[in-house]
């Protein structure tokens, strides 16, 4: 076979076949077929898109590139969930133990933060003796004794999708459904379990700025699910403004555990309960309904606070910032920003309250820039809430003083404010399933 056969094919609208596609990554995976032939195959599909078959087994084969996980050791079913990322979303931490005190067994392996977007790597670093960085047989040995594993993406997984990944990049090819979808699902399929739960994030802040893009994102990855026999299901989520109060490191993972405790904000806990509805219905623990039950259950009786604590006890963390949320990293710097005018909030730019929290120094503009776990801002009202020139609209943290007057007028220009309440905003606007497409 020939790189430039394939280019052209794809150039020219055709189909590649399983076979090409699959010596494509292994060549690339192997070093053999250079960059510059890749950039210019992966240009063809941004413009000429791939078909579901071809999307599956691209998908396959960025699966197949390294190790993959064993879970058949573990007991009961297992399940795994993935966001498509967004501002505030700490919902892995609160959902995965739920999940886990329900009896789905869980080994979530999660990414770092990069620009705008958290990651839940980067949230567990701030739980002070938190060890991510786990072997395979170190995983797997937390997930048998407390049904539930919160860990880095080890080395050799999917290494096909990490080169992938570094070149769409810098060759203005990321914005591409079945290149996305491959990507995401390349990385679940290697991580082993049955039932996937995907949460699909539409708005200012999200990598799908528009419904009918992230209804085509879900549809192409539940597809790849079915076409690769695994169980999977998305939820389209609303990240036009950020989730909860809190955006940073350590100020999420106390929101995380408020809402374990009963004691979120309201739409972290909606969202959290019905992710780990619908991931246990997936997984065949009842209807979504009997599932929501279940979920709301191991919250108000305290057993996905416990599940919490006994995998941070599990793998080197400090179980105290359960109860002393002084445990947890606390920034040295704090600044208040108060409200310009009197009014309502009328609208969030998401994405531009994400950079805030990565200029205070909580996230990355470059994969290698060092963070600030204690940076973030928490934020005092939400849009439709009416407030008094002058009083409090956010708190924002650093350790860096310097950073925090530069932040301050960024999350201002962020913000919108009228003279009238705003359309409240749904949280969840869709279910996708192998059946279909339901409005919530
Ligand atoms: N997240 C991924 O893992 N891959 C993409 O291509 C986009 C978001």
């Amino acid at each position: 076979m020939h790189m430039v056969d394939l280019i052209q094919k794809k150039r020219r609208g055709g189909s590649l076949t399983q076979e090409e596609i699959h010596w494509m990554i292994r060549g690339y995976t192997r070093g053999e077929i250079p960059d510059y032939q890749v950039s210019a195959l992966l240009m063809a599909i941004c413009f000429q898109g791939m078909d579901p078959q071809e999307t599956a087994q691209l998908t396959l084969a960025m699966a197949q590139s390294g190790a993959s996980l064993d879970l058949s050791a573990l007991p009961g079913a297992k399940g795994d969930k993935h966001s498509t990322g967004g501002v505030g979303d700490k919902t892995t931490l609160v959902v995965a133990p739920l999940a886990a005190a329900c009896g789905l067994t869980m080994v979530k392996l999660s990414g770092r933060g990069l620009g705008h977007t958290g990651g839940t790597v980067d949230k567990l670093a701030a739980i002070p003796g938190f060890r991510t960085d786990l072997t395979v047989q170190e995983l797997l040995k937390v997930a048998s004794d407390t049904g539930l594993c919160l860990a880095g993406h080890t080395g050799n997984l999917a290494p096909a999708d990490q080169k992938l990944y570094a070149l769409r990049d810098v060759t203005g090819t990321v914005d591409s459904i079945p290149l996305i979808a491959s990507s995401i699902m390349s990385k679940k399929l290697a991580c082993g379990a049955q039932s996937i739960l995907l949460d699909v994030k539409v708005g200012s802040g999200a990598l799908m700025k528009t419904r009918q893009e992230a209804l085509e994102l879900a549809q192409t990855m539940v597809d790849i699910g079915r076409r690769c026999h695994r169980q999977v299901a998305c939820l389209l989520t609303d990240m036009d403004i950020p989730l909860g109060f809190a955006v940073g490191n350590a100020l999420e993972v106390q929101e995380a555990i408020d809402t374990l405790k009963g004691q979120g904000p309201r739409d972290v806990t909606e969202l959290s309960l019905a992710l780990t509805a619908h991931l246990l219905a997936l997984a065949g623990f009842g209807t979504p309904k009997a599932c929501l039950e279940q979920a709301r259950q191991a919250l108000l009786d305290g057993r996905g606070l416990a599940k919490l604590g006994q995998v941070i006890q599990a793998q080197g963390g400090d179980p105290a910032i359960l109860t002393n949320p002084r445990r947890l990293p606390q920034a040295e710097h704090v600044l208040t920003v108060l409200s310009p005018i009197t009014g309502y909030l009328t609208a969030m730019d998401t994405e531009g309250c994400g950079r805030t929290c990565m200029h205070l120094g909580a996230g990355r503009e470059r994969k290698e820039d060092p963070i600030d776990l204690t940076a973030g801002l928490v934020f005092h009202v939400k849009p439709g809430d009416f407030v008094q020139r002058g009083e409090p609209v956010a708190q924002l943290f650093a350790q860096d003083p310097a950073r925090l007057i530069p932040a301050r007028e960024e999350l201002l220009q962020a913000l919108s404010w009228g003279d009238t309440p705003p359309r409240p905003q749904t949280l969840i606007h869709a279910l996708v399933t192998q059946d279909g497409v339901q409005l919530q």
